[in-house]
């Protein structure tokens, strides 16, 4: 994908403060520190759209970027991160949850995990909750640049044991090497481009 445009548009809590719903909307959630937001920035290729950091909880509100005025891109607080203020820590899953739940023009969830790390908890309730609210979601192992070759191999394995999925299906990404990006790419295009579930035949 080409990119002609990619702007921060705002920071929300509450969905008063979300930016008018008119563009194909995907949100990408997962573990803090997972790396969300270098994601973000490699699928846009810039370095710095989004802000990182090497300390969990970097990101604590939801931030909205227009994309090749094409597409909104919305980058979640991350889950799991236990040091930040317990008020905010007891936040986070409402805010979400209203986010996902609200979001009419929201087309998936990409949803990251460490290839490092067996998913946890958090990550198993997060894919139930966007089953149970049949929100489409896109798994992306990230990090891969971390493990050889034979490493991922093991681990992916690993993680659709977990799961109960089926690896082919994922992406497997990394925001140094940028291995995944035009196949993640395709796969939101892709999904931008399909008519809404209840319009088809
Ligand atoms: P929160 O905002 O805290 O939820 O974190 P996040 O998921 O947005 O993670 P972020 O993108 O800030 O990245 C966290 C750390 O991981 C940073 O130090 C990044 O440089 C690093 N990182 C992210 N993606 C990759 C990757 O694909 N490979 C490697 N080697 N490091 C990565
Ligand atoms: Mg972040």
């Amino acid at each position: 994908m080409l990119i002609k445009s990619a702007e921060f548009v705002t920071s929300a809590a509450r969905p008063q403060q979300y930016p008018p719903g008119t563009l194909p909307e995907f949100a990408f959630a997962g573990r803090s520190n997972v790396g969300k937001s270098s994601l973000i920035n490699t699928l846009v290729s810039r370095k710095k759209l989004v802000l990182t950091s090497s300390t969990p909880g970097k990101t604590r509100l939801i931030n909205f970027f227009r994309v090749n005025e094409a597409f909104m891109f919305v980058d979640l607080p991350g889950y799991g991160y236990a040091r930040g203020p317990e008020t905010e820590r007891r936040q986070w899953k409402p805010m979400i949850e209203q986010y996902l739940s609200s979001r009419e023009n929201l087309m998936a969830v990409v949803v990251l995990l460490d290839i490092r790390r067996t998913p946890g908890t958090e990550d198993l309730q997060l894919l139930g909750w966007l089953d149970r609210h049949e929100i489409a979601s896109v798994l992306v192992v990230t990090k891969s640049d971390k493990l050889s070759k034979s490493s991922q191999a093991r681990q992916l394995e690993l993680i659709a044991g977990t799961l109960r999925a089926d690896p082919d299906d994922w992406v497997l990404f990394s925001s140094k090497s940028r291995q995944g990006r035009d196949a993640l790419w395709k796969r939101i295009a892709d999904l931008a481009a399909a008519p809404p579930e209840d319009e088809r035949a």
